[in-house]
């Protein structure tokens, strides 16, 4: 069970005001416990089972048995919400790491040069994609599709389209009706999800499915967390969570960090960096939400955190890869015989500890999530709890949680600029 530390924003923040806060907002944090804020259309999410009947889950794990018995190389296709929630669950939990299938990303980048290299991994290889797209217009996916098509069509020939699966809308243009015209498999992408909310859906699930997650625990984990969260009339710990960022950004703190140890849980970060950002960052007093890879990161922004400007707070994910070895001693004095026998395991948690310390001290707010272990429930459960403080941040906010209008402004004149007729 995750567990939220926050005694280490005490320097800036007097737990009082939490207390008040949440009183004064009852009826704010009552609304959306209640899904009644926000687009009503847009809450399909907000109850997990509405999304994964047996029916849906026993289709996307046959799918995937036949995909992974087959496949060398798995190719995501899609960008934001309709990538980075399987992303998080297959790099965290190191489904990658194994010897097949592989997963290859595609429709995130309009590099020429990654693109061809991407393409020439594939060469050789039995390969399977499924392409996401909630409205199929957007173009790093639209494009790295049409380019797979190509590809998969002179390997495989009229055979091409068991190799392709589409997740996505129904409509004139969209993927269920090219689906259905070309003979490719299809999954719905519910209309009342977005795509950063759409871990719980096909969306997710059928990625992590084929590289080999277990779905049913990742699902668990979000449902164990919407009944606690749901029957806590505060909001629990997602309500707690998103009070203190907003009280910490009242005070200044107008940027937040989140830091992680596991080099695996980039994903997962970005996945965070997505959900917030793109649900709470449409009006000047939101929080702008950023990423740091502990170690690695405290010898380069480490010195700006410990002595520079005090505009940000920060939150670790003290979520702990352990692996039982021991550190073997050294033939020759290396300087570190301190380590001589001890865990592996002991060393995240210690810097973690070290830099808490040091940053509290520093005056920067540390707040800090622990979990015992990562696996699919355990993120499932801090999946769906960071949705629901999300979501609840953006009713402290005033802005509407479920649009992102101003991605719309750089696609038009992209649009523009390559001579689409809109
Ligand atoms: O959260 C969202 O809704 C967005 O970030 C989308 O996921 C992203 O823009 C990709 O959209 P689409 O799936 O329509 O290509």
């Amino acid at each position: 069970m995750i567990k939220l530390d926050d005694s280490l924003v005490n320097k800036s923040l007097d737990p009082k005001e939490v207390g008040k806060f949440i009183s004064s907002h009852k009826e704010t944090i009552s609304k959306v416990l209640a899904g009644q804020y926000g687009m009503p259309d847009a809450l399909g999410w907000f109850t997990v089972k509405e999304n994964v009947q047996e029916a849906l889950l026993d289709k996307i794990s046959s799918l995937a048995e036949e995909i992974r018995r087959d496949a060398d190389v798995f190719v995501l296709v899609g960008v934001g919400g309709s990538n980075r929630a399987a992303q998080s669950v297959i790099e965290g939990l190191g489904y990658n790491r194994k010897d097949k299938p592989r997963i290859i990303y595609m429709g995130n980048t309009l590099s020429a040069s990654e693109i061809l290299y991407t393409l020439q991994c594939l060469e050789g290889k039995s390969v399977y994609a499924n392409i996401i797209a909630k409205n199929f217009a957007t173009l790093e996916p639209g494009l790295a599709f049409r380019l797979l098509r190509s590809w998969m069509g002179e390997k495989y020939g009229p055979a091409y389209a068991k190799h392709i699966t589409l997740t996505g809308s129904f409509g004139k243009g969209q993927l269920a009706e090219i689906a259905e015209a070309n003979g490719f498999s299809f999954f719905e992408f519910p209309s009342a999800v977005g795509g950063r909310f759409s871990a719980f859906t096909a969306v997710g699930l059928l990625p992590m499915a084929i590289m080999g997650a277990d779905i049913r625990s990742f699902i668990r984990g979000a449902e164990s967390c919407e009944k606690s969260l749901k029957s806590d009339p505060t909001g629990g710990i997602a309500a707690r969570y998103a009070v203190i960022r907003h009280l910490l950004q009242k005070k200044g703190f107008i940027v937040e960090a989140l830091a992680y140890f596991e080099p695996c849980l980039e994903m997962l970060g970005r996945w965070w960096l997505q959900l917030h950002g793109e649900t709470e960052g449409k009006n000047s007093e939101a929080i702008l939400p950023t990423l740091s890879c502990f170690s690695e990161d405290l010898h380069a922004i480490g010195q700006y955190y410990q002595e520079g400007g005090r505009l940000f707070f920060e939150t670790f994910l003290n979520f702990f890869k352990p692996s039982g070895q021991l550190i073997p001693a050294s033939s020759f004095d290396d300087g570190f015989s301190a380590l001589d026998g001890k865990s592996l395991d002991c060393l995240n948690p210690a810097v973690s500890k070290a830099v808490a310390e040091a940053h509290y001290e520093a005056g920067i707010p540390v707040l800090q999530f622990n979990v015992d272990k990562i696996d699919e429930e355990s993120l499932g459960e801090f999946m769906y709890m960071q949705m629901v403080s999300a979501y609840l941040s953006a009713a402290f906010l005033a802005v509407e949680p479920f649009d992102q209008n101003g991605v719309e402004f750089y696609k038009r004149n992209l649009r523009r600029e390559l001579g689409f007729v809109d």
